[in-house]
């Protein structure tokens, strides 16, 4: 079991447009500096998620919490947002069958369907709330801070068709995934009787994957989530390692930052050639963003890298032209899969025609693997760094420890730009907006701030 990391692709001595040699030369010999700035992030006890592998009494919330629901519910909905939502739908996607949600209670074993509904779009959300048997749901209300709008008022919709369908019981169709003492969940699990799955303290949204945010949902469908763990558990020691060479999330991080500030590659594509890993490139993007982008001061104009989300080979017929020719500003990280279960043999017909011909006989997850293979030998000789991230096959197990090298690169990265890669104060003024728009108390500062905003011009309407 393993992922390995395959950064040939990322050096100047192979890819014309790649880092220096010599840059990534000096990087390992100030390696030392980046894991001591680490060891200081640690002793300060901010990085949360790198002690939940070891965390046993949260893993074990979960599985009880999954076995004392097994067979109590056809569907389990997840209510969250950002990093409360996009963990769960990745997990999903990777590890549940194809279009499990079609499938029959045969097909899927007895394990409900898994729903997340993070956006507030309300057609989604009364399609799927009409489908459902209220007596046969849970719904997981997943929120950080227990007050992001968008979650709160899925809670609220849901709360009212519930009580109507099952009065009193609703609070057995309910549990809370929060702070274990902050945000308004925690007391009104507390008043209403509901149970309340903690996210520790110095665990943030978006590194919050591997908390009850992203193992109850995963349990309460069959999941393996001690495999998780232990994946997650097994890719934390070795993203500790004092050597930059043997240390895949800071190699990945001191690489991209380079290509970023040394080669203009500012943007960044995560690429798996799998349909089960296409989410874990939107968990990505969410994790990279709003942990990366940022300014250091009122006054910078702001850094940070755009990370980019494509699927291999679908994204050969669509984004990967950009990628070869349009401008030098880009890396692509592939992901790659060894044993991908279930192949099948492209059948040896028409063999007249040549454009079918040489296609019979191989498989479609060969032919997966050798276009992955083309395109990136293309792009190197286009002088278009990337590199690979192969992983033996999708298991819990692997997913774990994908989710903790992604964490622990983006990490790496917030010390390499010199920011904070833990808050997201970016997203707060449109919060605060929003808030005094639908009048919530205490708004009133951003309320003044709002009536100074230009009002649109009607010249300026077409
Ligand atoms: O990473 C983050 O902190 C955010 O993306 C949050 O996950 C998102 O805003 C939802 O927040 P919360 O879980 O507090 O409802």
């Amino acid at each position: 079991m393993a992922i390995q990391l395959d950064y040939t692709n990322m050096l100047a001595d192979v890819v014309d447009g790649g880092v220096p040699v010599a840059d990534w030369q000096q990087a390992e010999k100030e390696f030392g500096a980046l894991r001591a700035q680490l060891g200081a992030l640690r002793a300060k006890g901010v990085l949360g998620f790198l002690d939940l592998p070891g965390d046993r009494s949260l893993a074990q919330s979960v599985i009880d919490y999954a076995k004392n629901a097994a067979g109590k519910f056809d569907d389990v909905i997840v209510l969250g947002i950002g990093g409360s939502a996009l963990g769960p739908i990745a997990i999903r996607t990777a590890l549940l069958a194809p279009n499990w949600n079609a499938l029959s209670g045969d097909e899927r074993k007895g394990q409900p369907r898994l729903h997340v509904l993070d956006n507030v779009d309300p057609r989604t959300i009364s399609a799927l709330l009409q489908r459902l048997d209220l007596r046969r749901s849970l719904f997981v209300v997943t929120s950080k801070s227990g007050g992001t709008a968008e979650t709160m008022a899925q809670y609220l919709v849901v709360r009212e068709r519930l009580t109507a369908a099952v009065g009193d019981r609703a609070r057995d169709h309910l549990v809370f995934i929060t702070d274990p003492k902050s945000g308004a969940l925690r007391p009104l699990s507390q008043a209403e009787k509901i149970t309340a799955l903690d996210i520790p303290s110095n665990v943030g949204g978006r590194y919050s994957v591997l908390t009850p945010v992203g193992t109850l949902p995963a349990a309460l469908v069959g999941v393996d989530v001690s495999a998780m763990l232990a994946g997650a558990a097994d890719m934390a020691a070795r993203c500790d390692a004092d050597a930059l060479a043997r240390n895949p999330a800071a190699t990945f991080a001191v690489l991209q930052h380079a290509a970023d500030v040394k080669k203009g590659r500012h943007i960044h594509i995560l690429m798996p050639y799998s349909d089960p890993l296409r989410d874990m490139a939107d968990w990505f993007v969410q994790l990279w963003a709003e942990s990366l982008g940022k300014h250091r001061s009122p006054s910078d104009p702001g850094l940070g890298p755009t990370p980019l989300a494509a699927l291999g080979a679908t994204d050969q017929h669509s984004q990967v032209q950009l990628f070869m020719e349009g401008p030098p500003d880009k890396t692509v990280t592939f992901i790659t899969v060894g044993e991908i279960g279930a192949d099948v043999t492209i059948p040896a017909l028409h063999k007249d025609v040549k454009e079918l011909a040489y296609l019979g006989g191989h498989r479609l997850g060969e032919l997966l693997a050798v276009e992955q293979q083309a395109t990136a030998g293309a792009l190197a000789r286009r002088g278009r760094p990337n590199m690979k991230l192969h992983l033996d096959r999708v298991d819990a197990w692997h997913l774990g420890a994908l989710f903790m090298f992604l964490e622990s690169a983006t990490i790496h990265a917030g010390m390499l730009y010199g920011v904070d890669s833990l808050n997201q104060p970016g997203v707060e003024l449109g919060k605060n907006f929003t808030y005094a728009m639908l009048g919530r108390p205490g708004s009133d500062e951003a309320r003044r701030e709002l009536a100074l905003l230009p009002k649109p011009n009607p010249e300026r309407v077409v």
